[in-house]
């Protein structure tokens, strides 16, 4: 059976803490959807590791960890991650035969279209995430499992150059020189062949393990239910990773939902919430709100219910985990946005369209002195009370309070 943990926000939510907190309780760590625009920190025996593409679960050495079906992998990347740890890595690591591949011209092709794009661009990650499903859609795309025969991989792809080739041009991007191509196919080849398999029969031969399922983005990131177009190109929502594992939905026993104590997004799009002042600055620089992928400062603002709760009902969560909270320490006021306001009139619910909608705030006293803090009575009576006042309107139990980037500092109710 599987627990789930899900983004609530648009990203960043401090998902890796968590699993951190909990993976050690797992046997099979999977991560169903995205790639390497993923990206999160962890400190193991001491040493830090950005994984990308790998799954928490590389922190717990008896866990094995999945890469599925829905998940792109730039290979080249999942090689530098594995050799960058100085514990074996690969004796428990498998790899979707099903996952597509992200190859070098997906990453030009993101980069490419995005300066296209001028004043209307997504701001990806530039890390090949949308060519790559694209690809899969159209049914173009290659999997994992097709470099266990280079040479028709090779025809194939060959094909593809051929069909993209005014494509390319006008992109201004070169095809790949085919030699060095094959070189490089077969690198990944001998580097990764012994840990692809069918990830989605190992899970139903395990189904009475327990696992746990890593969400990557995050809900309002969804290509369905997100801010289109300004989202990433996977379903990062609790049915999404159903696909993308290909667990069947009565597997999923618990879905955990990850929310900051306030928001913040990168790239570009609506963000009801956000504040251009010196609140959101303070914010950033309180929570270090800068991208583990690409460095980018985030934009920030406050929390807003209206959007956790969309989030929590599309996820279906059982519990939900306040990040952060110790990043608001030292303001006098807090702002929570209870409804939106759109065309004038007030909506209590999250709209497909998020254009001029503006939030309904409400105010509460705020709070100094929350870092640290492990047990919730000894919070500062502030900060209880925002954390109560959120639990009430999201209407979801608030499991994990955190207060702090250390394990430890989490208030667990
Ligand atoms: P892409 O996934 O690189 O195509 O980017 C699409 C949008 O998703 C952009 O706004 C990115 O900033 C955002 N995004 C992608 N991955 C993450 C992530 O792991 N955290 C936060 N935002 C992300």
């Amino acid at each position: 059976m599987a627990d789930l943990i899900v983004g609530l926000q648009w990203g960043d939510e401090g998902k890796g803490k968590i699993v951190d907190l909990v993976a050690k309780n797992y046997d099979i760590v999977i991560r169903s959807q995205g790639g390497h625009n993923a990206g999160h920190t962890v400190v193991l025996d001491g040493k830090k590791y950005a994984l990308h593409l790998l799954p928490s679960g590389v922190l717990n050495p008896n866990a094995i960890n999945v890469i599925g079906n829905g998940v792109v992998v730039y290979p080249k990347q999942l090689i530098k991650e594995i050799n960058g740890f100085d514990r074996d890595i690969k004796s428990k690591l498998l790899i979707s035969d099903k996952a597509h591949m992200i190859l070098d011209h997906h990453i030009l092709v993101d980069q490419a279209r995005e300066i296209l794009r001028g004043k209307n661009a997504i701001g990806t990650t530039g890390r090949g995430i949308g060519p790559a499903y694209a690809d899969k859609i159209a049914r173009v795309g290659v999997r994992m499992g097709e470099l266990r025969d280079i040479d028709r991989l090779m025809d194939k792809l060959a094909h593809y150059y051929e069909m993209n080739k005014g494509y390319f041009e006008y992109l201004g991007i070169n095809t790949p020189d085919m030699n060095e191509l094959r070189k490089e196919l077969e690198f990944y080849r001998d580097e990764l062949i012994g840990n692809i398999t069918d990830t989605t029969k190992y899970l139903w031969d395990n189904i009475d393990k327990n696992m746990l399922l890593e969400g990557a983005q995050a809900t309002l990131l969804d290509i369905d239910h997100g801010t289109y177009p300004y989202v990433t190109s996977s379903n990062t929502i609790a049915s999404g990773a159903l696909t993308g594992s290909g667990l069947p939905p009565k597997a999923l026993e618990k879905v955990i939902g990850i929310a900051k104590a306030y928001t913040t997004r990168v790239g570009n799009g609506p963000f009801p919430t956000e504040d251009l002042g010196s609140d959101g600055d303070k914010i950033r620089k309180q929570g270090h709100e800068f991208g583990t992928t690409t460095g980018r400062p985030r934009r920030c603002g406050w929390f807003d219910v209206v959007a956790a709760k969309y989030a929590i009902t599309l996820n279906g969560c059982d519990e939900v985990a306040i990040m952060k909270l110790d990043v608001l320490d030292g303001f006098d006021k807090v702002k929570v946005c209870i409804a939106y306001e759109k065309d004038g009139e007030k909506i209590d619910y999250f709209p497909s369209d998020l254009e001029g909608v503006k939030p309904v705030y409400v105010e509460l006293d705020g709070w100094d002195g929350s870092e640290g803090v492990t047990d919730f009575d000894k919070l500062p009576e502030n900060a209880k009370k925002y954390i109560e006042f959120l639990e009430e309107k999201i209407g979801c139990h608030i499991k994990y309070v955190s207060t702090g980037p250390d394990r430890n500092s989490t208030i667990i109710r």
